[in-house]
């Protein structure tokens, strides 16, 4: 197990290998990996008006073979692995080109796909010659370690974005344009490829938590990094061209954190509720043991242990309810005291607590 220090909230200009070797074992919450697409266009493709369609041809998407964009792949992917937590998210984004050679890869390296979601884009890129479907979608992997990882879900958190009904995995956002786009001095995109935000912002407030730490090895221009900071986590990118990292290091100067919405930055909804027991109410002198209380019309009262004594006999109140309803019943919402059910004398102990 390797110890060396993790840096946090920095963008590093260095080949993403290189990079991660440097990093222990099972450091990382979440990655999200938006890897070369390995288009390999091999030839000038003229939009109906004649001028160059700039699509994907740079440097960094260029391989000798598919033997060799394998090979690259395997490189990668095995270190995001290693430095993935036990029950931290993976998220890939590919196209047809190249997501299914990474999955494969994936699930020969015994990770766990645990769903795929289409980012379908709204305002798609047409087919300019006509000779097949307009390609308007890109594919997401989540993926976790193996199948024994207990990764996050804020399902709650998701369904209140989506307006209060389960969310589902196909994702209309708009290819990232306007100002959200970065450009140079002379109005030109800066990348090729820039995410738009909103697709990051789902992923990292989907699959982690508030202060996690969100690992990007092909950066770019800083989308994840820019979509974790805003949202309270921390950020770690890797970038090769120093243009990219230079427009990266800008972009976040100007990023702040979301203070409003607390609910979503938290994944309050998703928070597991702390146990509280009768007795934890009778200790905050919330119930008094002096107070009768009522289980339908039986009148009794609570010992000072939050037990209740019924025909000389100590039961836990839920063990007493199912004795008089003859069935499990859940205590909380059966017994009151003054009208009030207990459940609601526990909110109000939660809410001081
Ligand atoms: C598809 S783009 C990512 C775009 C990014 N998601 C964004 O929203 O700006 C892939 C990026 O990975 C970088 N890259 C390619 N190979 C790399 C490597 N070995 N190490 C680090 N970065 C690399 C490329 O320069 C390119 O900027």
């Amino acid at each position: 197990m390797k110890e060396n220090k993790i840096p946090i909230n920095q963008i590093i200009l260095d080949d993403n290998i290189n990079f991660m070797k440097s990093l222990p074992d099972e450091c990382i919450d979440l990655i999200f990996a938006d890897p070369p697409y390995n288009m390999n266009l091999q030839k000038e493709l003229l939009r109906p008006n004649g001028l160059k369609f700039e699509g994907v041809n740079d440097e960094w998407d260029k391989f000798n073979s598919l033997e060799h964009y394998k090979e690259e792949s395997l490189k990668w992917i095995k270190e995001c692995l290693r430095i993935l937590k036990k029950n931290g998210s993976f998220w890939i984004i590919g196209s047809y080109q190249n997501i299914h050679i990474i999955g494969n890869i994936l699930q020969n390296l015994n990770a766990w796909i645990i769903g795929e979601i289409i980012w379908e884009k709204t305002n798609p890129v047409p087919n300019f010659g006509g000779t097949r479907f307009v390609n308007d979608h890109e594919t997401l992997l989540w993926v976790v370690k193996n199948k024994n990882s207990s990764f996050t879900f804020n399902y709650k958190t998701m369904k209140f974005l989506n307006k209060g009904k389960q969310m589902k995995s196909i994702w209309n956002f708009a290819i990232c344009s306007g100002k959200e786009r970065l450009k140079d001095e002379n109005g030109k995109k800066i990348h090729s490829t820039q995410k738009p935000l909103q697709l990051l912002e789902r992923i990292i407030l989907a699959s982690s938590k508030y202060n996690d730490l969100v690992f990007d090895p092909f950066i770019g221009t800083a989308t994840t990094a820019h979509a974790a900071k805003k949202w309270g986590r921390n950020y770690l990118g890797v970038e090769l061209f120093e243009r990219y990292y230079n427009a990266s290091i800008e972009r976040l100067k100007n990023v702040e954190e979301n203070m409003e919405d607390d609910n979503v930055k938290f994944a309050s909804f998703d928070k597991k509720q702390e146990k509280v027991t009768f007795k934890d109410l009778i200790d905050a002198n919330l119930i008094n043991v002096e107070e009768n209380i009522y289980i339908q019309n039986l009148k009794l009262k609570f010992n000072i242990d939050g037990t209740i004594t019924y025909l000389n006999e100590k039961y836990s109140p839920n063990a007493l309810c199912k004795k008089i309803f003859n069935k499990p019943t859940n205590a909380w919402e059966v017994i009151k005291i003054n009208n009030q059910k207990i459940s609601e004398i526990r909110k109000k102990y939660r809410d001081k607590n």
